[in-house]
């Protein structure tokens, strides 16, 4: 079997289209644009292309992008106090605060100070619980983009048993969290995980966030399992590659996502999504239980 090549980006141009529709209809009613403030600190070089593509994808789609492009010697108070003026600002929608942030910051902190109304990228714990609860409302942009990107095949999620490699707070744990409210049976592998090879054997969906090359090996892969790899590493000779042995795995999945070009689109578009519900969910008023 030659698995389905799973387009992320052309997707994800699709999810940037209908974006950019919603936000011309409100602006034909005489709404105001979706705003988005998007920090960077310092000049980590991957930091600094994953926000230039953040901001491309403001201007597709037609959110007022606000650029805090500050200097690694930021103190942790002066970012704090940023973050409370945006989060007062009833103008701005969205705070992304780019991560890794400089050692002296602690990252924590900054993302519970974000308020959970405006956190778009979904990392905040008051977010992250809504998702436990089946209540989810400003989603993680990976593991929601993964859920579209599954959505996308037509094949059914429910009852399937998903394998999760990976725990991160921004990844692997909300991703399984995702894949558990759409009804599969949910197993997360870790560094302490017995048999990462039987677990993947078993799995009719494979998600690996893990950030090691060719981790998981493609002979794993059960025949026709759905494959899909958040993993982005640069090898040295510059090339990109995910955490899952591609050349191999695709011969046995029924779907399988490409590095680059597969999951990666999907985390800014649901951002921009994001930006949009954040303003439509704030005028809407608090939620009631
Ligand atoms: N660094 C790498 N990916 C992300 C992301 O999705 N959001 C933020 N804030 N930082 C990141």
């Amino acid at each position: 079997m030659t698995a389905q090549i799973i387009n992320g980006k052309a997707i994800a141009d699709t999810i940037l289209n209908d974006i950019k529709s919603s936000i011309d209809n409100r602006l034909a009613k005489g709404l105001r644009a979706p705003a988005l403030a998007v920090i960077l600190v310092g000049d980590d070089p991957a930091s600094s292309i994953y926000v230039r593509n953040k901001r491309l994808a403001c201007e597709k789609t037609g959110i007022r992008s606000l650029a805090y492009d500050l200097p690694a010697s930021t103190s942790e108070a002066d970012l704090l106090a940023l973050i409370a003026q945006l989060n007062d600002d009833e103008e701005i929608d969205g705070i992304l605060v780019q991560s890794p942030l400089p050692a002296h910051i602690e990252e924590k902190k900054i993302i519970e100070t974000i308020s959970a109304t405006k956190d778009v990228d979904g990392f905040h714990p008051y977010n992250i619980g809504r998702l436990a609860v089946r209540q989810p409302t400003l989603r993680s942009c990976t593991p929601y983009g993964v859920i579209r990107l599954l959505q996308s095949t037509g094949m059914k999620l429910l009852g399937l048993d998903a394998v999760v490699v990976g725990v991160s707070n921004h990844v692997g744990r909300p991703m399984a969290l995702e894949l558990l409210l759409a009804g599969c049976t949910v197993t997360s592998c870790h560094r302490h995980t017995k048999d990462l090879k039987a677990n993947v054997e078993r799995a009719d969906v494979v998600v690996a966030a893990v950030g090691k090359p060719n981790l998981v090996k493609g002979e794993w892969i059960k025949p026709g399992a759905i494959v899909i790899d958040i993993g982005i590493n640069r090898l040295e000779d510059g090339s990109l590659c995910g955490d899952i042995e591609f050349a191999v795995a695709k011969e046995r999945a029924s779907w399988i996502t490409p590095v680059p070009g597969g999951v990666g689109p999907m985390t800014v578009a649901t951002l921009m999504q994001n930006t949009l519900t954040a303003l439509e969910l704030r005028k809407a008023g608090p939620a009631t239980a």
